[in-house]
């Protein structure tokens, strides 16, 4: 058996990958840069201002922007995306993630999460999950984000855990990357993600029993 999971939140645990999404794109607008959710695939599990760069980086004419100008478009960014988790309630968690962690707990299997977002935190309370998390890392606790993977590492080290007693879930092309090179077992939910040890259509579909026995073929 796996020691721990690790999971990631944003479009995991909660569709907050789609509100994220949403708020850049706004930001956006107001810049006169557009850009597609092909295109937003790659700013899932980066942190802000990483993010923010790559979207500056759309129009030439934004590329030196004064630290002060991108530090405020970044705020903006954010105020956007604080209104929209406003409205966060145990309804939004996604089909199968409660049943999951009520099973994990069951079998005494460590959980911790594993985010690239400040808003973390937050996040989890709204959605009434806390609890169930033994340990949390955001972006508060890592120097170096993902496809780094210090965001997971960080959570085996605080359980005193080996790397390949765990299991990360993941729905970000960054995340998974960050499991791999951790020697992490990694569960991707989405169909993009191929590089992941064992892929998932849709978070309904992580089922403790299979997951384990993925593990298990894997691990041995
Ligand atoms: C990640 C999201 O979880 O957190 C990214 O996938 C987001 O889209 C990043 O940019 C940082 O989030 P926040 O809440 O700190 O701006
Ligand atoms: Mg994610």
């Amino acid at each position: 058996y796996p020691k721990a999971f690790l999971f990631d939140l944003d479009g995991v645990i909660t569709d907050t990958a789609e509100f994220h999404y949403l708020a850049w794109k706004q930001l956006a607008k107001e810049l006169g840069v557009t850009f597609d959710r092909e295109f937003n695939e790659q700013l899932k599990g980066i942190s802000r201002m990483d993010s923010l760069e790559k979207i500056l980086a759309l129009n030439p004419s934004l590329k030196d922007l004064p630290v002060e100008e991108k530090e405020r478009l970044a705020t903006k960014k954010n105020d956007h995306y604080k209104d929209l988790i406003q409205k966060l309630t145990p309804q939004d968690i996604l089909p199968g993630i409660k049943d999951l962690l009520k099973d994990l707990q069951n079998q005494q299997i460590k959980i911790a999460l594993g985010s690239a977002s400040k808003n973390a935190p937050m996040v989890l309370e709204r959605l009434e999950l806390t609890h169930y998390f033994d340990y949390l890392v955001d972006a508060a606790k890592v120097s170096k984000g993902k496809p780094h993977p210090e965001t997971f590492t960080t959570a085996a080290d605080y359980f005193n855990i080996d790397y390949k007693d765990c299991v990360g879930v993941e729905d970000a092309e960054s995340g998974v990357q960050a499991l791999n090179d951790a020697g992490m077992f990694s569960v991707g939910v989405g169909n993009e993600l191929t590089e992941a040890d064992y892929l998932v259509e849709k978070t309904a579909d992580l089922k403790l029993e299979n997951i384990l026995e993925q593990y298990s073929k894997w691990s041995s």
